[in-house]
């Protein structure tokens, strides 16, 4: 299947910015086919990766310093820690305090190691470019995020507000079936949150899910997951309170939306935007067909 088909034709996400980001960010994710059905055209366009960085908050850097030599070494060594990890999954401690660099970085739960590898790189490279010579940033790719500080950030459990983005879909469905499609979406994300919980502790806290909504968008399509050392309870608390902060970052008629942090990620959206099998299909009514739930 090409990208063309993976993606939705009228897809296109406006990053409102890391949650100390003052300006929001309008990116056309738009495929090159789609180009041609894409009447909106978003006044600043950027492509991915999302920041999220405020030198405010992390402090500068020099060149040159022990600490610009510390996150060097990161950068050099965690692309290939992350991808070689079963869990695409790595972290790293770096030079003794005060140049200490902590650093997390993960992919996906379906992407290749060497896709892995590639985004991880990229993301030291873009925290260079988007966020120069701050101490700490966060970047996030589709498939894969990096954060570093000299921060000890790795020790929360749940993501810091300063290293989340907040992306949402620039497209609406219709008035007349907002209330519905929230209702839906939010049942959506609150079942992936519930059922994370009870997945074997394999699957690394990583979750696909789908459910049905009406003729226009027949199947909402939806992703959960944390970082794998974290409990399936911690992982819950983690997505409960990403969930918990949807409403007030997103208006309830935009067709996708997610917030993405170091810690745990959700998102929905109108198409599929995911690779692999979904793990988890949701029956569309729950009381008719509460037995009907079924996953693989
Ligand atoms: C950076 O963070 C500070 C403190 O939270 C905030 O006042 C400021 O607006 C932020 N700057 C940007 C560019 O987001
Ligand atoms: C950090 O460096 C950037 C770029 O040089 C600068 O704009 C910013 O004001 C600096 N921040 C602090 C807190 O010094
Ligand atoms: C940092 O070191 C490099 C290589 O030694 C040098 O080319 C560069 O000018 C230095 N930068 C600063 C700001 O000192
Ligand atoms: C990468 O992994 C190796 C082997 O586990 C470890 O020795 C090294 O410290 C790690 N590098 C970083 C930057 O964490
Ligand atoms: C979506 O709805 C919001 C308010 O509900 C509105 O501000 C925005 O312009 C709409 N977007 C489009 C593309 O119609
Ligand atoms: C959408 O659903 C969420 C979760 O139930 C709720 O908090 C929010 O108020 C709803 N929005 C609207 C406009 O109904
Ligand atoms: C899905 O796989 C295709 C083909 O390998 C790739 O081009 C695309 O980037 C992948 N998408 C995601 C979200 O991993």
């Amino acid at each position: 299947m090409g990208v063309a088909c993976r993606r939705g034709p009228t897809e296109t996400m406006w990053f409102r910015g890391g949650r100390h980001g003052a300006v929001a960010v309008a990116l056309a994710a738009a495929g090159v086919l789609q180009m041609i059905l894409i009447a909106i055209a978003p006044p600043l366009a950027s492509a991915m990766p999302w920041p999220a960085c405020n030198s405010t908050i992390t402090g500068n850097y020099t060149s040159n310093s022990t600490y610009d030599a510390n996150l060097r070494l990161v950068a050099a060594a965690l692309p290939s820690n992350v991808s070689t990890s079963p869990t695409l999954f790595a972290i790293s401690v770096t030079g003794t305090a005060p140049d200490t660099v902590y650093a997390l970085g993960q992919c996906s739960g379906d992407q290749s190691a060497s896709a892995c590898h590639d985004c991880i790189a990229s993301a030291f490279g873009a925290a260079q470019r988007l966020c120069p010579n701050n101490k700490g940033a966060a970047i996030f790719y589709d498939t894969c995020r990096l954060g570093f500080s000299d921060r000890d950030f790795l020790a929360s459990r749940t993501n810091l507000q300063d290293q989340e983005v907040d992306l949402y879909n620039g497209q609406n469905v219709s008035s007349a079936v907002v209330a519905q499609f929230n209702a839906t979406a939010y049942k959506l994300l609150g079942r992936m949150a519930e059922y994370i919980v009870t997945m074997d502790s394999s699957a690394n806290n990583f979750l696909t899910a789908t459910i049905p909504f009406d003729v226009t968008y027949p199947v909402i399509y939806g992703m959960v997951s944390c970082t794998p050392d974290l409990t399936p309870r911690q992982c819950r608390g983690c997505l409960d309170a990403v969930i918990a902060e949807f409403p007030g970052q997103f208006i309830s008629n935009t067709k996708g939306a997610r917030i993405a942090g170091l810690r745990c990620l959700a998102r929905y959206e109108v198409y599929p935007f995911y690779n692999g099998s979904t793990m988890l299909q949701l029956p569309g009514n729950d009381e008719a067909a509460a037995g009907k739930t079924s996953h693989r």
